[in-house]
């Protein structure tokens, strides 16, 4: 692997204890404006210190990330799709590796639907999009996207991600499951969980530490983060466990402890009208 690749992959994988933390908010990419992302500027801010590296779409780091900022970002490149469209598998390219460089990108985040109507069109992309980055260097992490008639289970996952690793992909984003060792042995190459939906804090924590248990690199995290009422707590707690070894019973402590402290510069990025779209 040469020195561009590493030295991307590492702003990602963080060396020193080879785990992650990545904060996702690309999901109006498909959803539109999320409970408590409807305003991704006031979401986004206040959680940067403590994120090592952003997971977006251009449009919302062109008009809500600051380019003076050193956030490592992980640029979503799939999509054209909605909600509210025909297919959600139908997703294509959506941004050029020459933007992807002049966005300065660390990593490439692009989805396949394994099993959907739109399969091959999803897999190949993953292809195109390994070669291109490869080219200049940029690593890509394939999100395993899940239709409503999927099972989240160790042998669709495991099926999954290992198409996406087989593919080229350099990082492959899951669902955690059952017998999650099984995914994780059968994908050689780092996996990390997607949280999923909003959850009580306490459940999100234990989630994410059973994945890194059970071998996951880490988290992309999004809503059980920025749809708490106390993120900047929650994302400390999930901090704790991705690269500081606490347990779920432990973060939780440090989420209680550290709540009010967090409450009152939380509170500005929650003044907005709720539209809730969830998936
Ligand atoms: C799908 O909309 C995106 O790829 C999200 O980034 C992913 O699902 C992770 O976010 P969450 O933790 O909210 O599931």
């Amino acid at each position: 692997m040469d020195w561009g690749m590493q030295n991307r992959l590492a702003k990602i994988i963080h060396p020193e204890d080879g785990r992650c933390l990545m904060l996702a908010v690309d999901h109006g990419y498909f959803l539109g404006p999320m409970e408590r992302l409807e305003v991704p500027r006031r979401a986004i801010n206040p959680l940067l210190p403590y994120t090592d590296s952003l997971m977006l779409t251009r449009g919302i780091l062109r008009t809500s990330v600051d380019p003076k900022c050193d956030i490592p970002i992980v640029l979503r490149v799939s999509g054209a799709t909605s909600i509210i469209g025909e297919d959600l598998s139908k997703e294509t390219i959506t941004t050029s590796i020459e933007e992807a460089i002049r966005l300065n990108a660390s990593c490439l985040a692009l989805s396949i639907f394994v099993g959907s109507k739109y399969e091959h069109q999803t897999l190949s992309n993953l292809a195109k999009l390994v070669d291109e980055g490869e080219k200049y260097e940029i690593p890509v992490l394939a999100v395993t996207a899940v239709g409503k008639e999927m099972g989240r289970d160790a042998r669709y996952l495991g099926l999954a991600c290992r198409v996406a690793a087989e593919l080229g992909a350099h990082i492959v984003k899951t669902y955690y499951c059952d017998n999650f060792e099984q995914v994780v042995e059968g994908c050689p190459v780092p996996l990390i969980i997607a949280g999923g939906k909003k959850l009580p804090e306490p459940e999100a924590l234990k989630l994410a530490h059973d994945a890194i248990t059970h071998g996951a690199a880490g988290v992309d995290m999004g809503r059980n983060i920025w749809q708490s009422d106390w993120p900047i707590t929650m994302i400390k707690a999930v901090q704790a466990i991705v690269h500081k070894n606490a347990d779920a019973k432990e973060a939780y402590g440090i989420f209680l402890e550290e709540k009010e402290k967090d409450k009152p510069s939380q509170k500005e990025g929650q003044k907005v009208v709720r539209t809730t779209v969830n998936h």
